[in-house]
């Protein structure tokens, strides 16, 4: 019998597989799909201090082997995120979850993190410094290692809850950053968030997002993704969340072995809504295919 069990941050997960924010919703809209309290934990859609309807369409495009999108950081704002979508899910739901938080001012970052430490079902705060598709938001505090820090320190004083900072791997030296956030206080890091890409339409000359821009997610970045987890658990000493195009329980295991204590999964969730459940049922197999008892002991064991 394996161990898929794994500590995260004072949480003791039952699988290290986590929906990606942005996929999966706020979770209970897959309860009628299967029990969704097989999920190590869930991180729950992106929440800023206001709603956000987000981008104009199109914001979503094909890619081989992935997708763009750029979708705009669209949500109900985070009273309603409170007070309406986490009692929905708490009803299909019994774990704590992870709070995905977003801002376009160190003060918004600061009101949501305050309102989502009071939330008694979030376990932990993901703080969102990478997302790609806002303006004067979101990447803008991830690819300085100085804002990083800032925003780092600025929620940290807001919340006793484990802090997570989500990091861009739109950077020249994403480890620079991941320091910068371990410096500041941050409990953990999460990464990586999309890479910036595009297409054009052929027929119309242009590009085929109205943003022009988007973030390239899916099993194309994989590899990418694996690098830089890879090398940030050689530059900060606290837990990584890795994610990018996870898409089998293999996957999962590489992850770990790069030196993640826990995976997301993103972009598979819009292909097959069964996907992390499929990963967790494949993952005991897996597991003893590749001589592992307990998913806890391999961390870093690339290393
Ligand atoms: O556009 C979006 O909502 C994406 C967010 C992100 O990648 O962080």
């Amino acid at each position: 019998m394996v161990n898929t069990s794994v500590e995260l941050l004072g949480l003791t997960l039952s699988n290290p597989v986590i929906p990606a924010s942005g996929t999966f919703g706020f979770g209970y809209e897959f309860a009628d799909w299967y029990d969704i309290n097989i999920l190590g934990s869930i991180s729950f859609k992106g929440t800023t201090k206001e709603p956000r309807f987000g981008n104009p369409t199109p914001r979503i495009a094909e890619t081989a082997s992935g997708m763009l999108n750029s979708v705009g950081l669209q949500n109900p704002g985070v009273h309603a995120v409170i007070s309406e979508e986490l009692p929905k899910l708490q009803k299909v739901y019994s774990k704590p979850v992870i709070a995905n938080v977003s801002g376009f001012s160190i003060d918004e970052y600061v009101y949501c993190c305050e309102l989502m430490d009071s939330a008694p079902q979030v376990g932990i705060i993901e703080v969102n410094i990478s997302c790609p598709n806002v303006h004067n938001g979101g990447l803008s505090f991830g690819t300085l290692p100085a804002s990083a820090a800032e925003v780092t320190r600025a929620v940290k004083a807001v919340t006793k809850k484990p802090v997570i900072m989500k990091l861009s791997p739109n950077v020249t030296d994403i480890c620079e950053i991941a320091r910068a956030c371990e410096d500041a206080g941050a409990d953990g890091v999460s990464l990586i968030n999309t890479l910036m890409g595009m297409r054009i339409d052929l027929k119309r000359r242009c590009p085929i997002l109205k943003n022009t821009t988007g973030g390239l997610s899916g099993p194309a970045v994989f590899p990418v993704a694996l690098r830089m987890v890879y090398q940030v658990y050689s530059a900060v000493n606290i837990p990584i969340i890795g994610m990018g195009g996870v898409s089998s329980a293999e996957d999962v295991i590489e992850m770990m072995l790069a030196g993640a204590s826990a995976v997301q999964v993103g972009a598979a969730n819009l292909v097959n809504p069964y996907a992390c459940r499929d990963i967790i049922n494949a993952l005991p197999a897996a597991m003893e295919k590749y001589g592992i008892d307990s998913l806890e002991s391999i961390i870093g064991g690339a290393h």
